[in-house]
């Protein structure tokens, strides 16, 4: 670090508030410090860097952050600073129930507080399960000092019997061959012993995926961090350059306000679009990007939609290939040089560089895997937005994951009021149902579900399946995981529970989508609508106590990112610094 580079120094640093006063508190934490084995040598005049770890024995996806934390800390003391690891809240999308969605507010909130009331000047955020990366960017948005992400990395390919599995999509393929009595229970065991076998997350272009690599393009991560596989050496490397680096940040200066600018966003929505996005990244990227004082919303990712082919051919969307084989491929700095015409190229990003300059000769050592822009595998983005009576404030289809006969579509609505009664009725073999149907959930968005849940893949009737059928068009106000695939029209918003057209529907009316013209409507009149919103309840509060009482008050629609509205960056005046 050159003098001139430095815009700080250790008189400037926030955690110096705490630690080198001439006083009694000072005093009191400078011998609790010498409590822990620290002598004065480990910190004056150093930056002290939080580690933000999400470890947990009920978190899978980031096995490997219990050591992994080790190499950042050796970064650090390389570079000069003083590591403090402060655990957090570790949303397992594997484990916590009702969905990790109704919690990524709350580490959200943990993330800042624990920014907010310890003595630190920069922070390493290791995150990489689904909303942990969201979260955990949330909370240090709204903190503002010096923060990299660290992603957990994806697991390595899964395997059985000699074909390779990928998470989630390859759980629902064989779970419907099962059904379908084409699999034995013993394959079925077999598969589910192979199919996650190293840690890391999913390696599918799930919503882990997807979030590292928007976190890599936003400028949060180091150049190609986001695609290297957990249980490679490479990993391991990142993580301590990601400690060396950060130190250096907080001598810069380089908050995220300063790299998350609205190109900085607009970038990640190309990106999405590119790799076959989850369809959650539309929510965490619309939160993010409000916190960070941005206005994003879904008319952005629908205009990049028309404009961004999808090159990454990797599952749901593509048709084959991995996370692990992606990294081969040359990663994200590959993808993004393919793209670099759609892209803002001035971005400022961790590195002090830009994105042009970060990925500027990135090449590509696989082009069935990242294809040339002339190649895609599918021609527009990832991600479409339909509006109608049935979704004024919106909806979204993952076209480039769905049958092709379904993106334009008419056929009548058969509707489950709640996830149990769906679960009850669909494999029943008297269900009145075709192919042509369109399956509806209700009551299952962000206060519905509550939480919105992933339960948007609505399972094929058994009956279906039975015959063959893989597809048919599917409509929540719910979410779906980002493994999964198929016709199913999502996050329809307002939702249902607080009264949007969507608790109006009835079985047998006609439901129509058109895709290409973005639309998608219930062919009901609207005198007919009025008379069924004068006949609606609404229904009880889903809580009367705890966090979940808070959420219920608080959370927003889909189409606004389901932040907290309190949490949000224009609620208030800004938060002060903790007196000391
Ligand atoms: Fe953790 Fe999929 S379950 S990333
Ligand atoms: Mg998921």
């Amino acid at each position: 670090m050159t003098a001139a580079a430095k815009k700080k120094q250790p008189a400037d640093l926030r955690s110096a508030r705490w630690f080198a006063p001439d006083d009694l508190r000072a005093f009191g934490h400078r011998s609790r410090a010498m409590q822990m084995g620290y002598a004065p040598e480990d910190w004056v005049g150093k930056p002290v860097i939080a580690i933000l770890n999400t470890w947990s024995e009920a978190q899978p996806c980031h096995m490997h952050f219990k050591s992994r934390v080790d190499d950042v800390k050796r970064g650090i003391l390389q570079a000069g600073g003083f590591p403090m690891e402060l655990p957090a809240l570790s949303l397992s999308e594997s484990f916590l129930k009702p969905t990790t969605m109704l919690y990524r507010n709350l580490l959200a909130m943990d993330a800042e507080e624990l920014l907010r009331g310890h003595p630190v000047d920069g922070v390493v955020l290791m995150g990489g399960c689904d909303k942990t990366t969201p979260a955990l960017l949330l909370g240090a948005i709204s903190m503002d000092i010096p923060a990299i992400y660290l992603p957990a990395g994806p697991m390595l390919r899964g395997n059985w019997k000699g074909k390779v599995l990928g998470s989630g999509s390859d759980a629902w393929k064989y779970w419907d061959e099962r059904r379908a009595g084409k699999i034995s229970d013993d394959d079925w065991v077999d598969v589910e012993a192979g199919i996650a076998r190293s840690y890391g997350t999913c390696m599918t272009m799930g919503t882990a995926a997807t979030m590292m690599a928007m976190a890599e393009t936003l400028g949060m991560s180091l150049p190609g961090a986001s695609s290297i596989p957990a249980a490679d050496a490479n990993h391991i490397r990142m993580a301590s350059e990601s400690g060396r680096r950060i130190v250096d940040m907080v001598w810069e200066d380089l908050t995220p306000a300063k790299i998350l600018s609205r190109d900085a966003f607009l970038n990640a929505i190309t990106v999405a679009m590119a790799v076959g996005c989850s369809t959650n990244a539309i929510i965490h990227l619309i939160a993010m990007g409000r916190r960070a004082g941005q206005d994003i919303g879904l008319d952005d990712f629908e205009r990049a939609s028309r404009k961004v082919p999808v090159i990454a051919n990797i599952r749901p969307s593509g048709d084959k290939y991995l996370m692990e084989d992606f990294f081969y491929a040359g990663g994200l700095p590959g993808l993004l040089n393919e793209i670099h015409d759609h892209l803002h190229l001035d971005a400022m990003t961790v590195t002090g560089r830009t994105l042009g300059e970060n990925v500027k000769g990135a090449e590509i050592y696989n082009t069935d895997v990242i294809r040339p822009v002339s190649n895609p595998i599918y021609k527009e983005g990832a991600l479409a937005v339909l509006k109608g009576n049935l979704a004024p404030d919106g909806c979204v289809i993952k076209p480039s994951a769905c049958a092709p006969k379904f993106l334009k579509h008419t056929g009548p609505a058969l509707v489950f009021d709640d996830y149990p009664s769906m679960k009850a009725a669909i494999d029943r073999d008297d269900l009145d149902v075709t192919e042509d149907t369109v399956l509806i959930l209700r009551n299952a968005g962000p206060q519905g579900g509550p939480g919105m849940p992933e339960w948007g893949m609505l399972p094929i009737p058994k009956k279906l399946v039975q015959q063959g059928v893989r597809d048919m068009v599917r409509l929540s106000d719910s979410r779906m995981s980002g493994t999964s695939y198929g016709a199913c029209i999502l996050h329809v918003s307002p939702e249902s529970y607080i009264g949007g057209p969507l608790a109006l529907v009835r079985t047998g009316d006609m439901i129509s989508l058109d895709v290409d013209k973005r639309t998608i409507n219930m062919n009901v009149s609207d005198d007919e609508l009025a008379k069924r919103r004068a006949a609606w309840k609404k229904p009880e509060p889903r809580y009367e106590r705890g966090y979940g009482w808070m959420f219920t008050r608080h959370i927003k629609q889909a189409n606004e990112g389901c932040d907290f509205d309190f949490l949000e960056t224009g609620f208030g005046a800004p938060v002060a610094e903790p007196s000391i």
